[in-house]
C-alpha cells in the first residue's frame, strides 16, 4: 500500500439505529489511528446523531442538485455543514434500483466536490458482464465517464470503490487474486492519465468483506481497504476487519 493510508468504510444502507452508532462509535474510536481512516455511512436521518457520537462520516448518495424543489433528495451543502466530509456515489444499489446512470453519477460527483465532500466513486460489473468477459470495459466505462466530464484532476480528491455486483451481499467474494487484478487494471488505466494522480489515489475494495477475508484482501498491493456492507453493521466483525488493514 506504500504512501496510501488505507479506509475501511461501513456502508449501512438502510439499516442501523442510534443504538448502533454508540457502539460503532466506541469501535472506531479504538480502531481509528494512523495505520488508517474508518468511516461510516449511515442513513442520512442518523446522520447529525453519528457526527455527534465522534464519528468520520458521510452520506449513501447527495443529489446532483443545489437546492430547489427536489423533495426526498439530500443535499451536498448541508451534508458539509453538518460536519460530514464524506459521500459514496453510484453504488451499484443506486444504479439498478434507482437507474442512476454515468451521467447522474458524474454530476453527483462534481456537485460533493464543489461542496468539500469528497465523493467514494463506486464501479463495479455484474455476474453477465463478468462472465461475458466484460469486466475491464465496465469498469473503464464508468470511470471514464467521470474523467471526460471533470478531469483527471477531479480524482485527487476522491476514492474508488471496486465493487464486483455479484459479490455484494451474497457471500461470494473475489478472490484476493481476482480484486487485484481489476485494481491493478484500474490503477494502470488512470495512470495512462497521470501517474502521479494514480499512484495516490486509494482505490478500496468491496462486496461480502468479512473478518475472514480481510486480511488477505488489503494485503495486495493495490487494494487500500474496503467499503463494508453486512458485516459493518456487526461491531465485533468491523473491528477486525478495521484491525487489518494497515498503512
Ligand atoms: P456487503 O456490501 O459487504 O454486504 O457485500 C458491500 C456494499 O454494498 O458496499
Amino acid at each position: 500500500m506504500g504512501q496510501r493510508k488505507p479506509i475501511v468504510a461501513g456502508n449501512w444502507k438502510m439499516n442501523g439505529s442510534p443504538e448502533l452508532i454508540k457502539e460503532i462509535a466506541a469501535v472506531s474510536a479504538q480502531v481509528t489511528s494512523e495505520q488508517r481512516e474508518v468511516l461510516i455511512f449511515p442513513p442520512a436521518v442518523l446522520l447529525s446523531e453519528a457526527i455527534s457520537a465522534g464519528l468520520e462520516c458521510g452520506t449513501q448518495t447527495v443529489s446532483e442538485f443545489d437546492a430547489g424543489a427536489y423533495t426526498g433528495e439530500i443535499q451536498a451543502s448541508l451534508v458539509k455543514s453538518l460536519g460530514a466530509n464524506y459521500t459514496l456515489v453510484g453504488h451499484s444499489e443506486r444504479r439498478s434500483i434507482y437507474g442512476e446512470s454515468n451521467e447522474d453519477i458524474a454530476n453527483k460527483f462534481a456537485q460533493a466536490q464543489k461542496n468539500g465532500l469528497t465523493p467514494i466513486l463506486c464501479i463495479g460489473e455484474t455476474q453477465e458482464q463478468r462472465t461475458e468477459g466484460k469486466t475491464e470495459e465496465v469498469v473503464k466505462q464508468q470511470l471514464v465517464s467521470v474523467i471526460e466530464k471533470l478531469g483527471i484532476a477531479s480524482l485527487v480528491n476522491s476514492v474508488i470503490a471496486y465493487e464486483p455486483v455479484w459479490a455484494i451481499g451474497t457471500g461470494l467474494t473475489a478472490t484476493p487474486e481476482q480484486a487485484q487484478e481489476t485494481h491493478k487494471y484500474i490503477r494502470d488505466l488512470l495512470r495512462s492519465y497521470d501517474e502521479q494522480v494514480a499512484d495516490a489515489l486509494r482505490i478500496l475494495y468491496g462486496g461480502s468483506v468479512n473478518e475472514s477475508n480481510s486480511e488477505l484482501l488489503f494485503a495486495q498491493a493495490d487494494i487500500d481497504g474496503g467499503l463494508i456492507g453486512g458485516a459493518s453493521l456487526k461491531p465485533q466483525s468491523f473491528k477486525a476487519i478495521c484491525e487489518s488493514a494497515k498503512g
